[in-house]
């Protein structure tokens, strides 16, 4: 090893994080292996297909040289530095199930030479410091967590805004090392990214690294529930919550960002992580009553909007919900409020007719419910719309074809991308998170 020089990688998890990663490094010059128990999908990642739907992903796996592989030896044949990316989902009572994350580095333990470790999953505080004076005791393990938002993984490793690694002061320069190319911003462009502002890295202690990225996760769910309650209260009180929110969008210390209202925060990470922090600040003894109060403000809120709509549709109507993702710019449907709302709006009796630009198909968990492949069969003859995730072609729904489509001549917007005022000039009834304020003069 030649430290400025390629390393030899090894990532456990082709997922969100570890695809990610793996493909940016092997980009940046270094030898990448990507270990996981998935066969099938190695197989198509070394068809050179994307299993994520995420843009570049396949383009980049052709332009790189990866190995793909189950089996730990051919893995872990020429390996420098470790980068565990396997899932931490949630349990039963909300703490990080670290199955997966054990497993994996124990097969390190016993197959790897003494290498670094990052450990890139989301884990609770003091994990890395565990497996540093435990299973992974011959190795060096460094707190690595990423940042990454689906719909633009790549984006987010390729430039991401810093990154974060805590461990002991000997492991910095390997970590350096391994980003050097990210760091210096001096890859070339590839798959429509083109390299941006140099990040940071910020070095540190392995417990601060873990919780930096809970704290960034808590802060982004706080800021979300927040801006949902205001829009709750704008609606009360007949305001207009979009001159509102976009009032503190002017504010420098408040910045643009996380300010869009809808039917609450969802996703395979905001979910898991901050019931993940509840649950082990508990356990530390600490209430952090501030976070409690932001999932339960997130359960009530999609509770809300589908009480908005069961006080707005007749019992039993055909409704079309228009979004099953999580949020736009990606398939990805676990913990989306559109399928919590869903599940609800069939157990009231309704038939839905659903459509999302990137999910199609029976939708497991939902009785009956199905992405159709269409807007247009999605809507033809429906009560109403039930616009459930952002996506850009809802905004820029022709209105007068909706109101010749359906039924009821109702949309009822849980995201906040459609304006009431035209909606309504468009003949149509318009409901939703953000009302127009009663009586507005134009
Ligand atoms: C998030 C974090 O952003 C990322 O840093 C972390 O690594 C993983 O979790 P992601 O789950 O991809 O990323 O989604 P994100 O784009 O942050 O959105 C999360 C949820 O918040 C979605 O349900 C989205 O619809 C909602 N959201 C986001 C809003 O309701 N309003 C907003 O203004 C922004």
């Amino acid at each position: 090893m030649r430290l400025g020089g390629p390393l030899g990688v090894t990532v456990v998890g082709a997922g969100y994080v570890g695809l990610a990663s793996a493909l940016s490094l092997a980009h940046g010059g270094h030898r990448v292996a990507v270990l996981d128990r998935d066969a099938t999908r190695l197989a198509a990642l070394r068809r050179g297909e994307d299993p994520l739907g995420e843009s570049g992903v396949a383009e980049l796996i052709s332009s790189t040289d990866i190995a793909y592989t189950t089996e730990p030896s051919e893995a872990f044949a020429d390996v420098d530095v470790v980068i565990i990316a396997v899932g931490t989902p949630t349990t039963e009572r909300g703490t990080a199930d670290l199955s997966a994350l054990r497993a994996a580095v124990q097969t390190v333990a016993e197959r790897a030479r003494p290498c670094t470790v990052l450990v890139r999953s989301t884990v609770p505080v003091g994990t890395s410091d565990e497996l540093q004076s435990g299973p992974l005791h011959a190795f060096k393990v460094v707190a690595n967590p990423e940042f990454l938002r689906e719909g633009r993984a790549l984006a987010d490793a390729f430039t991401p805004d810093r990154i974060v690694a805590g461990g002991a002061t000997d492991a910095a320069d390997i970590v350096r090392s391994l980003y050097a190319s990210i760091t210096s911003q001096s890859w070339t462009a590839v798959a429509g990214l083109v390299p941006g502002d140099r990040p940071l890295l910020l070095w540190m202690d392995r417990r601060s690294a873990e919780l930096a990225k809970y704290a960034a996760n808590a802060y982004l769910v706080t800021r979300l529930s927040f801006v949902n309650e205001i829009a709750n209260v704008a609606a009360a009180a007949g305001a207009d919550v979009r001159a509102v929110l976009e009032t503190l969008s002017k504010d420098p210390r408040i910045g643009t960002g996380y300010l869009q209202p809808g039917l609450g925060w969802g996703g395979s990470c905001f979910p898991k992580d901050a019931r993940a922090l509840l649950s082990f600040t508990t356990d530390l003894g600490y209430d952090f009553s501030l976070l409690r109060a932001v999932v339960d403000q997130n359960n009530a809120q999609l509770v809300r909007f589908f009480r908005l709509i069961t006080e707005s549709v007749p019992a039993g109507a055909r409704l079309a919900l228009l979004g099953l993702a999580f949020k736009s710019g990606t398939r990805d449907t676990r913990q989306s409020p559109a399928i919590a709302l869903a599940d609800l709006l069939v157990k009231r009796g309704h038939e839905l007719r659903a459509y999302d630009p990137m999910v199609r198909g029976p939708i497991p968990g939902v009785p009956g419910l199905v992405g159709l492949p269409t807007l247009a069969e999605a809507v033809d003859g429906a009560h109403a719309v039930v616009i459930a995730t952002e996506w850009p072609e809802f905004a820029a729904l022709d209105l007068d074809e909706l109101r010749r489509a359906l039924s009821g001549g109702l949309v009822i917007d849980g995201r906040c991308i459609l304006d009431g005022r035209r909606v309504a000039a468009a003949g149509l009834r318009y409901v939703g998170i953000c009302p127009p304020p009663p009586g507005i003069i134009d």
